[in-house]
């Protein structure tokens, strides 16, 4: 939610700013704003436009800069309506240092109206001018209008979940830069550093990057980067990793959109995971476990999948495998619900947090949570160095690439894959699975990717499928079992961009309600490949068809019945129920996508939707 950048250096800023909010515009795309430093007048230029960075681009063709330092941001609303006033950067009331913000500020309003008192006029609706307008009072205060020290002063008055980028006329030789429970990274250039949301900003110019810690203030110069921790009070060392993603991965290749392009990888996400997992002898090995964590595992009772939207389906999925492989209990639930629901926990259990992002702001305070209750945390992430994923006490990482496209599609994918082979791994481990079966197991699963790669070849036919449909505004998605969650996660594809309503079901709940809804205009999407339930949901098909209800099947190849009684059918490869699911979403992936592009959505931008949530 809202992208950062900063850049100070030897290049003109405009450009490198630009094209970072390129990269970050996936987190929010209300309005987008630049400010830099302008050498020959001595000033500050600012350029903010409502809308998507296109404007913005167009306006900022009108100005002409002599800038190597500046900060930027692509906004989500939280506070005041997208528009040209409440986007960012926002400048204090002397106009001399400029801010910008990802989070939220929750005492805005307490310190808005101190502020008032003391006669200073805000201009915009956010909580973001709360905080340059606190810091700037705390600026004129200091004698050599040192911004680090406004900014020491003022940050530990304001309450809530936020990063800041700041500049200031006086020292246009520094940026300043904060976070908490918000990503922001420092890349590291020679001659020149960077300040951003996320590394894919940071890509075209470095692959050194510094992750900022909670409490982090730092003070970013063209030659050096310092630490300062606001939580310890002293100067800190915090060292530079090395991020393998590359720049390409973060491009659209030709596809013409991200959503496409991200689908396209899954098989080669699905390789490279079972190549990084398996081991030659055939068992399962996770490289960041950290020692005596496998120990820890071996005791416990419980385990709990916590995270949100997309993340909280592959969660589903972990679960059920959970259980059949390991026989421990195993509970899931959506993160906003477990940090509020004071969850009984001790050493005892397991909480599994899963996220694509790692900053997801509800799965933080879960992770949070669950620590402070003393149970073991293990983070299923994606992004490497992301603060869920530093936390936990272990993280496994899903390896998926970049995701732009804010409809999760390979994050998924990687997700599910890592989850079961966590799960086979704790069967191994607590020995409720033998050698044989993980053999077993483990040479069904290497059939997967080339199985994944067929879907996606056949994917063209769901255009036609998705062209009979596209108009309708109500879809069904019913699944039992493994591919419960995929009927979730289907309908949740589908309502994220093409705005359709779009409701999942376990298919046995279907009497209990939504059969009401069914009849000659309403498509069923039915998730029935082989399984142990597989007669159960040709029930439920075949009740649907009584009512005159249109049935889109997903199922397992050669299957004669789908044939005779769907109206639409999708063949997957035949394969164990437990790896279903990984094949099952594809068809419903190329629904989603198809249907959004045919009636025109921002496949990639969603409306209201930001990739990352990282408030509550
Ligand atoms: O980064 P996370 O995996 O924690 O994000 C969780 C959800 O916000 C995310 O999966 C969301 O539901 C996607 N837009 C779904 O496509």
């Amino acid at each position: 939610m809202c992208g950062i950048i900063g850049y100070i250096g030897y290049r003109n800023a405009v450009p490198v700013l630009m094209q970072g909010l390129e990269q970050l515009e996936y987190r929010g795309y209300d309005s987008a704003g630049i400010a830099c430093y302008d050498h020959k007048k001595a000033d500050f230029i600012l350029v903010k436009e409502k809308g998507k960075l296109a404007a913005l681009r167009e306006k900022v063709g009108d100005f002409c800069f002599d800038a190597h330092v500046g900060i930027g941001h692509t906004r989500w609303a939280t506070h005041g309506e997208p528009s040209r006033v409440n986007a960012h950067p926002h400048t204090d009331a002397s106009e001399r240092i400029a801010l910008v913000h990802n989070g939220i500020i929750e005492n805005y309003d307490t310190l808005k109206k101190e502020l008032q008192r003391k006669k200073i006029r805000f201009v915009s609706q956010t909580d973001t001018e709360v905080g340059v307008q606190l810091i700037g009072r705390q600026y004129g205060k200091t004698p050599q209008k040192d911004l680090f020290e406004a900014a020491k002063e003022a940050i530990p008055k304001i309450h809530g979940y936020f990063a800041f980028a700041l500049l200031s006329k006086d020292h246009p030789e520094t940026l300043i830069a904060y976070k908490r429970s918000n990503p922001l990274v420092i890349g590291i250039g020679q001659g020149e550093n960077f300040v951003a949301s996320d590394v894919t900003a940071l890509l075209p110019y470095t692959r050194q990057v510094v992750y900022l810690e909670d409490d982090d203030l730092a003070v970013v110069t063209r030659k050096d980067v310092r630490v300062f921790s606001l939580k310890s009070h002293s100067w800190v060392r915090r060292s530079p990793v090395t991020v393998h993603w590359n720049i390409s991965q973060a491009r659209k290749q030709g596809y013409p959109h991200f959503m496409l392009k991200e689908m396209h990888e899954q098989p080669e996400v699905l390789k490279n995971i079972l190549k990084k997992r398996i081991t030659k002898k055939e068992d399962i090995f996770f490289d960041t476990l950290p020692r005596g964590f496998p120990g820890r595992l071996k005791q416990i009772e419980q385990v709990y999948m916590v995270s949100c939207g997309t993340a909280h389906h592959a969660g589903l999925v972990g679960s059920l495998a959970i259980e059949q492989y390991t026989r421990l209990p195993c509970r899931t639930q959506v993160s906003s619900e477990f940090r509020y629901g004071n969850p009984i926990l001790s050493r005892k259990d397991l909480v599994v947090l899963i996220t694509q992002s790692g900053e997801t702001a509800d799965t933080l305070a879960a992770l949070r949570e669950a620590k402070a209750k003393g149970a073991a945390t293990l983070a299923v992430v994606n992004v490497v160095g992301s603060t869920i994923a530093r936390e936990a006490d272990a993280v496994i990482y899903t390896h998926a690439g970049p995701e732009i496209g804010v409809a999760s599609t390979k994050a998924y994918i990687a997700q599910l894959a890592t989850l079961l082979l966590l799960a086979f791994y704790l069967g191994k481990l607590r020995k409720k699975i033998q050698t044989s079966q993980l053999k077993r197991l483990i040479k069904d699963f290497k059939k997967i990717p080339d199985q994944c790669s067929k879907v996606l070849k056949e994917g063209k036919r769901f255009e036609a499928c998705a062209k009979k449909y596209f108009s309708r505004r109500n879809f069904l998605y019913l699944g039992r079992g493994y591919n419960y969650p995929t009927a979730l996660e289907g309908a949740l594809k589908l309502k994220e961009i093409s705005y359709a309503h779009a409701h999942g079901y376990a298919a046995g709940e279907m009497k209990h309600g939504p059969i009401a809804l069914i009849d000659h205009e309403q498509p069923v999407i039915c998730i029935a490949p082989d399984s142990p339930t597989y007669d159960k949901m040709i029930s439920n098909i075949q009740e649907i068809k009584a009512r005159d209800g249109i049935v889109v099947a997903i199922g397992s190849q050669g299957d004669q019945n789908l044939e005779k009684i769907a109206d639409d059918l999708f063949m997957i490869p035949k394969t164990i129920e437990v790896f279903s699911p990984i094949l099952t979403v594809i068809p419903l992936q190329f629904l989603a996508y198809r249907v959004a592009v045919l009636n025109g959505r921002d496949v990639d931008q969603p409306r209201n939707l930001a990739k990352s949530v990282t408030v509550e």
